[in-house]
């Protein structure tokens, strides 16, 4: 039997036969043979995920998973520490609750652009997100300029006037509702005002109702093969709000943008994005120009012991 497989090389020198890998794969795809680990042969390796518990855990580095890259662990903002922090060790829960608790969506910015370096940096936690399937099947877009954060704010603007005009239309919202088609009346009722004063502002005042005068915007994407592609974005997405925190920056998620490029598959077609991909998250970026004296409360929520 092989030692290695495509997606898995275990080195028969290093390997003691411990088990550990045995142990925390979750696919059953190890096995112990001769008191040294195997990988399956390449007809079961399709069960792997490729997470790299197996290699994380052994303690005699006998491991490698090729498809893992390494470079994700570099960044330029900071000095990565790549040792391994376990469970109630390492960072007090206060400073990651202060952390949790502080982080705000930020709808005012300065004008300071955020580096590429650090859009790059931010993307590099994000992934490490856990995935459905560990597909990571996620796509990140970043518009790291004001001026193409307002293409695509152009581009949503342009959408949300044109469905407010058709909702405008009594009989043809009325006719929609009654062959079933209730969403064109749902709009109109929850979100058309709102939506015809936010347009007003930004042609008549100049003011960014969208992105907040953002001037860098994050889009997270799927491929196809994700089993969870949009939990899997939203995940990602909280690493980046946390993350982007800790560096100094504010985030806002944009739903409307969402919703748009959902609509309207020409606005990611303007941005180079390929029509395979679906967009699922769009974080506004940049450097906050507003302050909080103090964390406050949220809604108390449903909480329920069986
Ligand atoms: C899926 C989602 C979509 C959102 N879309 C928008 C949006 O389009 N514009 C906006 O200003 N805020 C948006 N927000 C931010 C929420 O309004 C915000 O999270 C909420 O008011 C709580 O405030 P906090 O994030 O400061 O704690 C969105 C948040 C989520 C989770």
């Amino acid at each position: 039997m092989n030692l290695t497989s495509a997606f898995v090389n275990i080195d028969p020198d290093r390997c003691t036969g411990c088990g550990t890998c045995v142990l925390v794969c979750p696919s059953d795809i190890i096995s112990l043979e001769n008191r040294t680990a195997h990988a399956a042969p390449d007809t079961d390796m399709a069960r792997c995920l490729q997470c790299g518990h197996c290699m994380a855990a052994c303690p005699e580095k006998a491991i490698d998973i090729p498809a893992l890259d390494p470079g994700l662990q570099d960044f330029s903002a900071f000095d990565p520490d790549p040792a391994w922090m376990p469970p109630g060790k390492g960072l007090p829960t206060r400073e990651l609750a202060r952390l949790i608790c502080s982080r705000r969506s930020c709808r005012n910015y300065k004008e300071t652009p955020v580096a590429k370096e650090t859009l790059r940096d931010l993307i590099h936690l994000a992934v490490f997100a856990p995935s459905g399937t560990n597909s990571q099947a996620w796509t990140f877009t970043c518009l790291a300029s004001r001026s193409d954060v307002l293409i695509l704010g152009n581009a949503v603007k342009a959408f949300f006037k044109g469905l407010n005009r058709k909702a405008e239309n009594f009989l043809l919202r009325k006719a929609l509702a009654l062959v079933g088609a209730k969403t064109l009346d749902h709009y109109y009722r929850n979100y058309y005002e709102s939506v015809r004063t936010a347009i007003e502002q930004m042609e008549n005042e100049n003011r960014d109702r969208l992105f907040h005068g953002a001037p860098a915007v994050i889009l997270i994407g799927s491929s196809p093969g994700a089993s969870c592609p949009k939990e899997d974005a939203l995940l990602a997405a909280g690493n980046i709000l946390l993350a982007a925190h800790t560096m100094g920056l504010g985030t806002c998620l944009i739903g409307y943008v969402v919703a748009a490029m959902a609509a309207d598959r020409s606005i990611q077609k303007k941005l180079g994005i390929p029509d395979s991909e679906t967009i699922h998250a769009a974080v506004a970026l940049g450097y906050p120009n507003e302050t909080y004296q103090r964390i406050t409360g949220r809604k108390r929520p449903v909480i329920r012991i069986f």
